[in-house]
């Protein structure tokens, strides 16, 4: 496994690093198998997974139920798992309560916290508790900003500037960007020590993250530009109906799928 450690010196040795988000046992074991860097157990859940309109409706619950599977999947990977919208944003103690709940009984390796809390990152910081931080285009507020291209202004890119050098300064250990212009990212990975992971922010942050059934077709209705599709899971469906034909036809199941009346009780495996 990646430790924090080796991930910042990845950064100063110019290595990217990727980052893949996972949501069940299967998906886990395939990223920890492709040597992924680090897995995201992202609130995406909600829309890829769940079938909700957006993130906001996920609950923290949601999130320990799928980053426990995760964790299994891939206990030598170094696993995130996303603060849900409503668990932070309420009071500082009721926040670190919440945050200390999704660390402590999933086992991530470290949470991931969309906006500046930057009072909040410096108190999980204290705790123990590894933050990584997410700015520019955040899901949980797309109510307000809907999803489009965020800092693409001078002043907008200039606070985004300020906010990733403060959560850094509060003592993040990571940093998503998302969805802003590549050279606003390119100034902010080179301005901060910690790594920097983008995703719709170009190439020259210090590392890639992608959403699973984005880049393998599996189920995702909206495909956004910046994703690149590396494979087809969406050819699971012609089995399946080749599957409903095959029963329907009484092709399936065939003589290599039936158990034998000769060694029943017998060598029944
Ligand atoms: O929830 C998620 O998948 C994310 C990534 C897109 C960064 O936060
Ligand atoms: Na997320």
């Amino acid at each position: 496994m990646k430790t924090i450690k080796q991930l910042l010196s990845m950064k100063k040795d110019n290595e990217k690093i990727s980052m893949i988000t996972a949501y069940d046992y299967p998906s886990a074991k395939q990223a920890q198998n492709a040597q992924i860097d680090t897995i995201l157990v992202g609130d995406s859940l909600g829309m890829v997974v769940l079938g909700y309109d957006s993130t906001v409706e996920v609950t923290i619950e949601d999130m320990i139920h799928h980053a426990k599977a995760v964790r299994r999947g891939a206990p030598d990977t170094f696993v995130v798992v996303d603060v849900p919208f409503g668990a932070i944003g309420i009071d500082l103690a009721t926040d670190i309560q919440h945050s200390i709940k999704l660390y402590k009984d999933t086992k991530a390796n470290a949470i991931k916290i969309e906006g500046a809390h930057v009072e909040l990152i410096e108190r999980c910081t204290k705790i123990g508790i590894p933050i990584v931080s997410h700015l520019g285009l955040m899901p949980q507020s797309v109510g307000i900003t809907g999803y489009k291209l965020q800092g693409s202004s001078k002043e907008a890119g200039n606070k985004l500037i300020d906010e990733a050098k403060q959560v850094e300064q509060a003592g993040a250990v990571m940093l998503v960007l998302e969805a802003i212009p590549s050279d606003l990212a390119k100034v902010i990975s080179d301005k901060l020590t910690i790594p920097v992971i983008g995703i719709g922010a170009g190439k020259d942050t210090d590392g890639q993250v992608l959403v699973y059934h984005d880049m393998l077709n599996y189920g995702s209705e909206h495909i956004a530009k910046f994703v690149k599709q590396y494979g087809d899971f969406s050819k699971g469906e012609e089995a399946l109906k080749l599957y409903n034909k095959e029963v329907k036809d009484g092709i399936f199941p065939s003589e290599a799928h039936t158990y034998k009346k000769k060694i029943m009780g017998e060598n029944n495996a």
